[in-house]
Parts: C-alpha cells; sequence; structure tokens
C-alpha cells in the first residue's frame, strides 16, 4: 500500500516546544502513525529551542523578504519526529512562552506570525518540496488555520486538508484589515463562508469552514462543540459541518508514561506492585513538605490554571478536603489570582496542603506516582491528558463528566461528577474518601485503570483512516 504523505501543521511539538496537551499530540503522533502507513512530517516555528536543537538541519529555501524580513525553510529531525521548521527571526525568535510576552499579554504581531506558519503550509502543500508532496495538510489549532484557507483562496490542485480543533477557546481573532497583510483575498474577510468572524476574521473558523475534514479530540466534546454554549460562537458552523466532523479521542505517550521505567520518580511499578507506590507517595509528600502520613488520601493536580480548569471550584471544595483528613499536591501555573489562592491557602494549612507554581516536568511524573487520586473538574475539556496518565499510574480519577473526561474516565475506574458546580465535586470526594477507607475497593479501581488502553495504538488508526479516505474521496493532490 502506498503510504499517505501528510504535513502536520502545529505551534508547539513535544519534546521541543510545549504549553500544553497539544504538544503532547503533535509529538506522539507521528511517531504512533508510522505503524498504519502514514508518512507525516511536522511543520513548527523555529523559535530558539528549535533552532537549538535542530542545528544541524537542512536549508531548503531562502527569503529575503517573509512577512517582513529575511526567512529560511529547514528539514531536520529530532527524537524520531522528521521536521520541517519556518526559521524567521522578526517573528520567531524570542525568548519564553511562544504566544506571549513575559508579561503574558499576546505578542501583538501572532496574526502575521501564525499566518507566515500557515502560509509555507500551504506551499508545501502545492509542492514546494519535491522530496515530499503531502497527500494531506492537517492543521492543529487556529494557529495553523489559515493553512486550509491558503490552500482554498490560491485555487487548482491541492492537497486534502484537515482542521483539529484542541480547545475552542482559542480561536485566533484578529482585525479584518489583516486578510491584506498576509496575502488573502479581502473578499474573503467578509465572507460569512470564509474568514469573516462577528465583524474580524478568525483563524479557527477560516480553517473549519474551508477544511476537507474536522476532528476534535474526543467524541463527547465533538458533540458539545455543536451547542452553542460549548460552540463558543461556531456551534452553528460546526452544525451546518456535522458530516465532516468526528472525534477522535487522545492517547499519551506510554513511554514517556511507563511507571516501569520512568526516571523521574522514586520507586517505578508495575500492575503487580502496586504497593510500591508509597515510596513514591512518600517522597511527594517529603518533596512538598507535606505531613509524612501513608493513612492520608493525597489528592494531585496537575494543570493549567484557568478558567476552563475549574480549579476556582476546588478551592471552594476545600472544607471536604480539610474536613475528610485530606491532602493537596497541586503542580500549576496561569491565571495569578489562581496562583495566589493556592498558595495562600498552601500558607495557611501547611503540612496538608501544598501548591507549586510553575512548570516542572518532573515533578508531573512524581505527582503521577506519588498521589493517590488526580482531579480534574475542567468546566469543559476537549480531552484531556493527565487524567489518562493517572490511569496509567495507579492514581485513582476524579474527574467532571465532560468533554474527553467522560469519554476516559468511568466509575469503574474512578470517580465522576456533573454538572460542574464545587457542590458536586465535594461530593465526588466525599465519594473517594469514604472508598479509599476500603483497600480491596480502591485497588480494583486502580487495576481498572492500568488495564484501560490510553495509548496511541487504536487512536492513530483512526487518523489513518481518515486520511485515507479523505485521499479516496478526492484523488492525491487534485
Ligand atoms: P491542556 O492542553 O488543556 O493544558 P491537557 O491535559 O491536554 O491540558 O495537557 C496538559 C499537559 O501539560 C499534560 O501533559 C500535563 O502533564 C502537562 N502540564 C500541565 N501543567 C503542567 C505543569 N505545571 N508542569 C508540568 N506539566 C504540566
Ligand atoms: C487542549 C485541550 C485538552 C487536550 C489538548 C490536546 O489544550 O484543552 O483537553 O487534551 O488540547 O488535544
Amino acid at each position: 500500500m502506498t503510504p499517505v504523505r501528510v504535513l502536520a501543521v502545529a505551534s508547539e511539538v513535544y519534546p521541543i516546544v510545549k504549553t500544553g496537551g497539544l504538544a503532547d499530540v503533535a509529538g506522539a503522533l507521528p511517531v504512533a502513525l508510522k505503524g498504519h502507513g502514514v508518512e507525516m512530517r511536522t511543520l513548527m516555528p523555529g523559535y530558539p529551542d528549535v533552532m537549538r536543537l535542530l542545528a544541524g538541519a537542512d536549508e531548503i529555501r531562502r527569503w529575503p523578504d517573509y512577512f517582513g524580513g529575511p526567512g529560511r525553510l529547514l528539514a531536520g529531525s529530532h527524537d524520531g519526529l522528521d521536521l520541517f521548521v519556518l526559521d524567521v527571526p522578526h517573528l520567531y525568535a524570542r525568548p519564553g512562552n511562544p504566544y506571549v510576552t513575559a508579561e503574558g499579554v499576546d505578542w501583538p504581531d501572532n496574526g502575521v506570525r501564525f499566518a507566515a506558519l500557515s502560509r509555507i503550509a500551504a506551499d508545501i502543500g502545492h509542492g514546494l518540496v519535491a522530496a515530499f508532496v503531502p497527500d494531506v495538510v492537517h492543521a492543529h489549532d487556529w494557529q495553523a488555520g489559515l493553512a486550509p484557507a491558503y490552500l482554498h483562496y490560491d485555487g487548482g490542485a491541492r492537497p486534502g486538508t484537515v482542521m483539529t480543533i484542541h480547545n475552542m477557546a482559542y480561536q485566533g481573532k484578529f482585525d479584518r484589515t489583516l486578510a491584506g497583510a498576509i496575502g488573502l483575498p479581502q473578499h474573503a474577510s467578509f465572507d460569512v463562508h470564509g474568514l469573516e468572524y462577528f465583524g474580524g476574521i478568525s483563524f479557527l473558523k477560516a480553517g473549519l469552514q474551508l477544511a476537507d475534514r474536522i476532528t476534535t479530540v474526543s467524541p463527547t466534546y465533538a458533540h458539545e462543540i455543536q451547542s452553542d454554549e460549548g460552540g463558543m460562537g461556531l456551534g452553528g458552523l460546526l452544525r451546518e459541518r456535522a458530516g465532516v466532523l468526528s472525534g477522535i479521542l487522545n492517547g499519551i505517550d506510554t513511554e514517556v508514561w511507563n511507571p516501569q521505567t520512568d526516571p523521574h520518580i522514586a520507586y517505578r511499578f508495575g500492575a503487580k506492585e502496586l504497593s510500591f507506590r508509597s515510596a513514591n507517595k512518600a517522597a511527594l509528600q517529603q518533596r512538598l513538605g507535606l505531613d509524612p502520613r501513608p493513612d492520608a488520601l493525597l489528592l494531585g493536580v496537575i494543570s493549567r490554571l484557568s478558567w476552563q480548569k475549574g480549579l476556582d471550584l476546588l478551592l471552594e471544595s476545600m472544607p471536604t478536603i480539610l474536613g475528610n483528613g485530606m491532602q493537596l499536591a497541586l503542580l500549576g501555573s496561569g491565571d495569578a489570582e489562581l496562583q495566589d489562592r493556592y498558595q495562600g491557602t498552601a500558607r495557611g494549612h501547611p503540612g496538608r496542603i501544598a501548591a507549586v507554581i510553575g512548570y516542572d516536568e518532573a515533578l508531573a511524573h512524581l505527582i503521577q506516582a506519588g498521589s493517590d487520586a488526580l482531579i480534574v473538574p475542567s468546566r469543559f475539556e476537549p480531552c484531556g491528558l493527565t487524567q489518562l496518565c493517572a490511569l496509567r499510574y495507579g492514581a485513582v480519577p476524579i474527574v467532571s463528566r465532560v468533554g474527553g473526561l467522560a469519554d476516559t474516565v468511568n466509575e469503574t475506574t474512578g470517580f465522576t461528577f456533573g454538572p460542574v458546580t464545587s457542590a458536586n465535586l465535594s461530593a465526588a470526594l466525599g465519594r473517594a474518601s469514604f472508598t479509599f477507607h476500603d483497600k480491596s475497593a480502591w485497588r480494583q479501581l486502580q487495576l481498572a485503570g492500568l488495564a484501560t488502553d490510553v495509548s496511541w495504538r487504536n487512536r492513530a488508526g483512526e487518523y489513518a483512516t481518515l486520511y485515507r479516505n479523505l485521499v479516496a474521496s478526492r484523488g492525491r493532490n487534485a
């Protein structure tokens, strides 16, 4: 069978640059697809970390003026990933987070920065790189949303296009005057079936309108975003395009997340050695200054701190946590007010509540291995990855019944609650506390979690089928 060639376009890719689950998915999917007859290369911006890690990459093209300054397209590989890198220093050679300044505000030229990425994706789609002419261009999130739009407005033969939504809340909204500056026809910015979005333009909307296929990262989220509330302004469009929309669950990289080989944890373990988790629990308690109590139900959280994640509700549930003798280990960063509130709560309850503000990959692994339960009380969650890691590490998930959380956790593997209120969260915490004291019931939950398939194996196959059907329905580069 001839392999399908797919150009993935993503603004972050693990292990090179990561702010959230998008990077995990963009980094793991190409590797998982290798066994499914899909040859995937990934295009990403040349941020400083990328340029450092791909110092030996080959220059394929060079332009004296690419969106206002010199630019180059490079091809190279890193950690099993085949990459195209768009090296445009005036757009990407900036320290820190890929999207925001040190003060946490969006870079004012984000529209141009990510239009440039999509423009080159479309050009590769048209055959710019003879050695890799894709059958499909797969755009991830708003940062890549204009790739299907450029391919559409360029006209002529083109590869098939797929737009994947990882989060409906980030839509890439800009003033409509941007369209001319980034080389899209002015009429497209006025067209309700083009880029137009509530008087401006939206990169995500453009991708959803103009891609051949739309996917999102769980079946339940695929359903939720067709409602006015879940669609966050794009529900109507998604209802119209329901025929080409599907939900494919994320997996996790089961080599990076493997409790039997994990270099970041105190004691490695498998399903037969669940009792060894207690050594990780003790290490976590010690590391975070929590009382060394094996009998206390230790709750873990690893999360961006944003409205989406519902962690303000967990603060409201603090009386339940404290009243039932539980402990909490939270690792997160984001919203300044939430950071302050968690730090304040930790100061008020030393030995019981610990809050580490920041991003710490190694600590995330130890929390998965050492906490008894992992809490994800999201208001909406396209898929969520931390509950999948938790299932694999024997940390019993306590999650709200939304999006991918509803699709991946049930009452045999964890605790679920809904609607998403602090009262319902508290009730779920109460149920968990009750069950925790029944050691054999708790162990059953853990074992059911460990037996759950959270890998990419089958899910990658769903993407492969999607690409293949798309190519079959429209021919290669038709
Ligand atoms: P989202 O992409 O919405 O942030 P996901 O659950 O899909 O949520 O993915 C989050 C990813 O980022 C997971 O791999 C998680 O372990 C990681 N992560 C989130 N916050 C932190 C943090 N503060 N430190 C380390 N890893 C984190
Ligand atoms: C987003 C979502 C999260 C999902 C991740 C990867 O950031 O918030 O639910 O798991 O993308 O698809």
